[in-house]
């Protein structure tokens, strides 16, 4: 496995699994089966309904003792609902019970977004049907209240995702913790360089989600794993397109996360590890860049995270 250094001086997994979508049912065989495989580092989120779960086989993997907590990267993410700084240890504490893991390695703001916190905890407050019901609570006020999780011991270090650059100075200078991660869609068809080297200069590391260009929205959305050039990039090394996809962003310094709950796809993705993208395979998809969302919350919750609104 590959690790990068991160600004905590802790050292994170280049390559982890993700588990937005992956079914219940389903997400602790796969999880079962990337520990067995290699994965050191898994990627969940209150949202994604399933961390009870992946908490299930994570205590039974550290209960056997082949595998030690402490070898296993776990992020998490505080949902939209939990921004208020009085509600934060409530979001981090649920989820680390759920997952039964003791602490966190890494706890990031899921959105820069906060929406309203019903009591029956729905995850999606709307105040009809085409506006969700958000609070105005300043981001800095959130980040405040995780870095408390960091002095209480809940969570080894903290980060954002979802963020521009324009949220991350919202928060940076009066941040006693400076956040270690901005977990961003990334792929060749969304590069973001301007904000991956702002992030960079600003000792942010980079974890790329959606990596394959996901498995979900509209069926008329591009596909990366069919593009050609990423097709003929792979069969020029004899490996699949997924692995060329995965290793691309590890060899651009990032740490990248894609979900898999088939076995033969975790197993694959695990192998990119061996392959070595040249420098001008590394242009070549480099030229692929259409600034293309796959992930748009203007698209699922009418919500202008982007500032795109005004551009369409
Ligand atoms: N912070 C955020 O807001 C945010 C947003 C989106 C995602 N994420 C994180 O990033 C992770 C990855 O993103 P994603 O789930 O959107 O999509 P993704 O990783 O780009 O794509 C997942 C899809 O690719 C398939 N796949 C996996 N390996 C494959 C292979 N070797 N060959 C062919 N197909 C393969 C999966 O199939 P199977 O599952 O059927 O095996 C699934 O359908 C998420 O699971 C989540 O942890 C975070």
């Amino acid at each position: 496995m590959e690790y990068i250094e991160l600004n905590t001086k802790q050292k994170i997994p280049a390559l982890g699994i993700g588990t937005y979508r992956s079914p219940k049912g389903e997400v602790g065989k796969a999880i079962k089966i990337a520990l067995e495989t290699g994965f050191r580092h898994i990627d969940c989120a209150y949202f994604y309904g399933n961390e009870d779960e992946i908490g299930e086989i994570l205590k039974e993997t550290f209960d056997q003792g082949k595998i030690k907590r402490e070898d296993v990267w776990i992020t998490s993410k505080l949902w939209n609902i939990f921004h208020d700084p009085k509600d934060v240890q409530e979001g981090c504490e649920k989820t680390i019970k759920d997952l039964q893991c003791g602490y966190l390695d890494l706890f990031l703001i899921h959105w820069p977004v906060c929406f309203e916190k019903r009591n029956d905890l729905d995850l999606l407050p709307r105040k009809d049907e085409n506006t969700m019901s958000t609070v105005d609570i300043p981001l800095i006020e959130t980040w405040h209240a995780m870095e408390k999780l960091v002095e209480i011991g809940l969570v080894k270090s903290i980060g954002i995702s979802n963020f521009t650059k324009e949220r991350i100075e919202e928060i940076y200078e009066k941040a006693k913790i400076k956040p270690v991660i901005n977990q961003i869609e990334n792929h060749p068809y969304l590069q973001q360089e301007e904000l991956c080297e702002y992030c960079r200069k600003n000792g942010i590391q980079i974890t790329a989600y959606s990596p394959l260009g996901t498995s979900h929205f509209k069926k008329e959305n591009p596909s990366l794993l069919q593009d050609p050039i990423i097709l003929e990039i792979a069969k020029k090394h004899n490996v699949s397109p997924a692995q060329i996809l995965i290793k691309w962003q590890i060899q651009r310094g990032n740490t990248v996360i894609p979900k898999a709950v088939k076995p033969e796809h975790i197993k694959d993705n695990f192998e990119c590890l061996k392959v070595k993208l040249t420098e001008e395979d590394m242009k070549q998809i480099a030229t692929l860049d259409r600034h293309f969302r796959f992930v748009n919350p203007l698209n699922f919750w009418n919500i202008d995270v982007y500032g795109e609104a005004n551009k369409k």
